[in-house]
């Protein structure tokens, strides 16, 4: 395996930023917290992509887009791919254009789906979207693809989370399946890390920039860890080796209460 070859990716996800600067949610100052995220990872090393996977705004506002793309542009001027969670609205965000759905890089193809329904907190995958991917895996010439999607495809154990699940995942993992370029799925919106194999595909979640949920919790809860980020090689045999990084010194105390944010 010729390891420089490999490809390094940042995952950042679920930044919940708000059209003003300094507002809170949840404990965490959204804006802070990504910027704290993106000082600490870029220090550590300069990626060949970001991965910003959803949730990217907590009220869909064109202003939070602006922000959240000059964040980024004022320390990362390589290629991005951005996709939209349940908390984004699709036009809005198309609008503001941060990023692209699509990244080639060495032998790795990245691909963006949209799992988001506006003002849906559920995943759904829609027919044309499916139509979209379907097309660029039968064409895609790089030998590995990863595709990145705000929902999570199965249950992560967490059974508040679990209900939002996309709900016509079993024909998206059968479709990643049966293309065997496809090594994994890259998912934000349960607020974790996670990892699990579906057959041979790798299912991946990454802790959100702002505050954490609590893992295993039958109800909303927000954990005591502190906002985080992965780092992901991608190799050039199509394995994927992966680490978790946090920003230790914002301390989010946790909260359980009823119902959601
Ligand atoms: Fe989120």
């Amino acid at each position: 395996m010729n390891d420089a070859r490999r490809i390094s990716v940042l995952h950042i996800t679920d930044l919940h930023l708000f059209a003003e600067q300094g507002r809170e949610l949840l404990g965490v100052v959204t804006d802070a917290s990504l910027e704290a995220v993106l000082d600490l990872a870029l220090a550590e090393a300069t990626p060949d992509a970001l991965l910003v996977t959803g949730d990217v705004t907590q009220e869909g506002d064109a202003g939070a887009y602006q922000r959240a793309s000059d964040i980024v542009a004022q320390r990362f001027s390589g290629p991005s791919l951005w996709l939209p969670g349940n908390h984004d609205l699709g036009t809005a965000m198309q609008a503001a254009g941060p990023g692209m759905d699509r990244l080639e890089l060495g032998d790795w193809l990245i691909v963006a789906i949209d799992t988001h329904v506006d003002g849906e907190v559920s995943g759904h995958i829609d027919a044309a979207e499916f139509e979209c991917l379907e097309g660029l895996l039968t064409r895609a010439k790089a030998p590995h693809v990863l595709v990145c999607g705000h929902h999570p495809p199965v249950p992560v154990g967490t059974s508040w989370l679990d209900t939002q699940v996309i709900d016509n995942a079993a024909q998206l993992l059968a479709m990643l399946e049966r293309h065997e370029r496809v090594c994994g799925y890259l998912f934000g919106h349960i607020h974790q890390a996670f990892e699990a194999m579906h057959g041979r595909l790798r299912i991946i979640a990454s802790p959100s920039t702002c505050f954490q949920f609590e893992a295993g919790s039958e109800q909303f809860a927000v954990s005591g860890l502190s906002p985080g980020y992965r780092w992901l090689n991608l190799r050039a045999d199509g394995s994927i080796e992966t680490t978790v990084h946090r920003v230790e010194r914002i301390r989010v105390q946790p909260i359980r209460r009823k119902r959601g944010y």
